[in-house]
């Protein structure tokens, strides 16, 4: 299965921070905010990643992130000229994905929590879609799935005035090939989009769409505003500080999926010891 990371968009909740750089480029407390996404993507068992973004914004994550080859995985890069809607990354990315299946992130959502690599890798080889429900105080901001007394989707809704649940759904998305040829066929909404929700109610109406709770024992956030921004920093640092393991450290993830051995592992931690990060790598068994 191939992935995709979105890492575009214009981060207007975010001015002036993100006036000159990407959102996704973002310090969460230790880290850039794309390597949460990338980590979860890399937990799933993806290793073949596109990263979608502006042109201005693509020669720093290229920096960032190269060709994925010291972490065992293939990135590539690719542009979306204009913030035209989260299902534009299967036509941006249609060459890239091929005959696959394919996965999509939203470059500004972190995920956390135990058992999540184990779900996502069970997903991770959809017949359909597979998307998540998550229960949230505020709802009306996302897509809201509605379930029947058998817990089975049967609405859902983008940014609903009148929510039918509680629950969101967090912006990471399993789909089988077609979503190709499903996001081809989409309109832009009223606010000009190409909206993820149309896609996942095409899946619905086909009787192919499974959504899956992520129970409350998961964190999922979003960095989008500022008080968002500074919350999922200080979320990271609380369990960082307390358990001394990290979220997100991609090279970890790598590491512990057998992407890279440990030699490869310390080669990466070398230039990182002045910060303590790659003292941390260094440390893993
Ligand atoms: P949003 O938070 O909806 O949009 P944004 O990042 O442009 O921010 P703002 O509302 O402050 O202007 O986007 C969610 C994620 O998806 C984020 O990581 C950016 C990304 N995105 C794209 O890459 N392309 C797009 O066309 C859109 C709409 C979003």
């Amino acid at each position: 299965m191939k992935g995709i990371i979105l890492a575009g968009g214009s981060g207007t909740r975010l001015h002036p921070l993100t006036l000159a750089v990407s959102k996704q480029l973002m310090p969460v407390y230790d880290k850039p905010m794309i390597y949460y996404p990338l980590a979860t993507l890399l937990s799933a068992g993806i290793q073949e990643i596109l990263i979608v973004t502006t042109a201005y914004d693509l020669p720093l994550f290229r920096k960032l992130l190269g060709n994925g080859s010291q972490l065992g995985c293939h990135f590539e890069f690719a542009v979306q000229d204009e913030p035209n809607g989260l299902a534009e990354a299967f036509l941006i990315g249609e060459a890239f994905i091929g005959n696959d299946k394919v996965a999509l992130i939203l470059g500004d959502n972190i995920f956390y929590g135990s058992g999540l690599a184990k779900l996502l890798q069970a997903n991770n080889d959809p017949d359909g879609g597979i998307i998540y429900g998550y229960h949230v105080q505020d709802p009306q901001r996302y897509g809201v799935v509605e379930f029947n007394d058998r817990g089975e989707a049967i609405s859902i809704e983008e940014k609903p005035k009148h929510p039918k649940s509680n629950f969101a759904v967090p912006g990471i998305y399993f789909y089988d090939n077609e979503v190709i040829e499903i996001a081809r066929h989409i309109r832009p909404s009223q606010r000009g989009e190409l909206e993820i929700t149309d896609v996942n109610k095409a899946y619905l109406q086909k009787n192919k769409l499974k959504v899956s709770i992520l129970d409350r024992g998961t964190a999922w956030l979003d960095t989008g505003t500022f008080s968002s921004l500074m919350q999922a920093s200080q979320f990271v640092e609380v369990i960082e500080e307390r358990q001394g393991l990290k979220i997100g450290a991609i090279e970890e993830v790598a590491y512990s999926m057998g992407y890279i051995t440990k030699t490869q592992l310390h080669k990466l931690a070398r230039p990182l010891l002045k910060s303590g990060y790659g003292a941390y790598l260094m440390r893993l068994n």
